[in-house]
């Protein structure tokens, strides 16, 4: 079993104002799918923006693996040699996504209809991840699926060799099913038809359209009907990839409970399905404008102002707002526990399934920080210390979970007393230069070796 090398603890240091512009990484899901698409069509599709962090750097291996040639210029600007839909090799290695869920589970469905077996793999937070929610709609595709109990990697996928397309309503609110079913579908002869009960994120329908592929999307019932018609020809692409608003959250969060701050976050993606962190945080009252809004790669994008935000009320976080901030969550508590009151989150059992059970870790780091947070199923509610009256102090757990190490990154740049982590190495996953972007803001966090 694949893990992160040896843990990083860190420290994060109450500092002064946050002041300057933070350049944050490109988008970790439209980096995936940018690499995955790109492999799927015949001829090179160029990639600008790319979020360079470990779990995008897994997938770009394991295109390779797949057959396609993928590489980096000096400046940044990637280029990927698809093989076209149906062209995937056979894999001689095992692969290993990393820490990466959404790495594993889109590329298990883009193989998943091709006459091929992978073995995939990952890190000790990836092979506790439920698979089966990807292999259940895959074997309808005739693909099989075995993995270790409970559906669990490392697993061996043979893919279907006569794929037939498949109607698929998707159970549990997930981009990554949603995302795992289309890729299959695209091999499959004829019409596949994803139903989603409650919107995810959009980014694998936008981008199939952008490569040329036949695909529409209907309200029917309340319901989403994606409709994709299988083995289109796809047109490779140049994509410039917008910066990601889940890293965005770091910084902009940050500014909101750090005394005095004013940060600038420029072009970062704002398509509705992931910007509700941004509304919850305007409706606590929060300080947080958008300047310049305009479009890139058919995404839309905004320049993020961030202001000190003392007067920041608890509030109850609408469920149905959850799938468009699941992954926000984690440092949404660290504001609430700086703001007043209440904030209460239901809707959001699927936090216990992310890359930690991230209801626990966070209650847990919280708690040992002076923080009141109770929590049941799929809700937590999250008492506020007001601006400023987070004791701090405490060593937390990061569980090999990114948002979760950053999120406490965060805490201890506002608490009274610093904040330490026993591993901040997971940060390289997503946002591998967290640590001097922030620096370059005003945050004291060192390795704390
Ligand atoms: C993602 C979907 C979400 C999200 C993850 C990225 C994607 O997961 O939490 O970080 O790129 O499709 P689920 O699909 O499990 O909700």
């Amino acid at each position: 079993m694949a893990s992160h090398g040896s843990p990083i603890p860190m420290i994060s240091t109450p500092c002064g104002a946050l002041a300057g512009v933070a350049e944050v990484p490109g988008d970790k899901s439209i980096s995936h799918r940018a690499l995955i698409l790109g492999a799927m069509c015949v001829g090179e599709t160029v990639v600008s923006g790319l979020l360079e962090g470990e779990d995008v750097l897994a997938t770009a291996q394991a295109m390779r693996d797949f057959g396609a040639e993928v590489t980096r210029d000096d400046d940044g600007t990637w280029h990927v040699q698809g093989v076209g839909v149906g062209g995937f090799a056979e894999p001689a290695a095992v692969i290993d996504c990393g820490n990466a869920g959404t790495g594993v589970r889109l590329i298990m469905g883009a193989m998943a209809t091709q006459p091929i077996t992978a073995c995939f793999t990952g890190d000790a937070s990836l092979v506790s991840r439920p698979m089966g929610r990807v292999t259940d709609p895959l074997a309808l595709f005739g693909a099989r699926a075995m993995g270790r109990s409970g559906g669990r990697l490392p697993m061996v996928i043979e893919g279907a060799r006569d794929p037939v397309p498949v109607s698929y309503e998707v159970p549990v609110p997930s981009a990554q099913v949603k995302s795992a079913v289309l890729l299959a579908g695209l091999n499959a002869p004829g019409q596949t038809v994803v139903i989603e009960c409650e919107a995810t994120r959009d980014h694998t329908e936008r981008m199939l359209e952008g490569f040329g592929a036949e695909i529409t999307v209907a309200e029917e019932d309340g319901k989403r009907v994606i409709t994709l018609i299988g083995q289109p020809e796809l047109c490779p692409q140049v994509i410039a990839v917008p910066r990601d608003p889940s890293s965005a959250a770091f910084p902009v969060c940050a500014a909101l409970i750090v005394p005095g701050s004013d940060v600038f976050v420029p072009g970062i993606g704002l398509n509705p399905t992931r910007a509700g962190l941004f509304e919850t945080l305007r409706e606590m009252g929060a300080d947080l404008t958008y300047e310049n809004p305009r479009e890139e790669g058919g995404e839309p994008v905004a320049d993020l102002r961030a202001r000190y935000s003392p007067d920041m009320r608890g509030i109850k976080v609408p469920p149905e707002r959850a799938a468009s901030m699941i992954d926000e969550y984690p440092i949404l508590s660290v504001v609430a526990a700086n703001a007043t009151g209440q904030t209460v989150m239901r809707g959001v059992k699927e936090l216990r399934v992310k890359e930690s059970d991230r209801i626990e870790a966070m209650a847990r780091g919280l708690r040992a920080n002076g923080v009141e947070v109770e929590t049941g199923e799929d809700w937590w509610i999250v008492t506020g210390c007001g601006a400023g009256g987070v004791a701090g102090g405490a060593e937390v757990e990061t569980f090999l979970d990114h948002r979760i190490a950053m999120s406490f990154l965060c805490l201890g740049m506002a608490a009274q007393a610093p904040v330490r982590l026993d591993d901040g190495a997971p940060v390289a996953t997503s946002f591998p230069i967290f640590e001097p972007l922030m620096a370059g803001l005003g945050a004291d966090i060192q390795k704390d070796v």
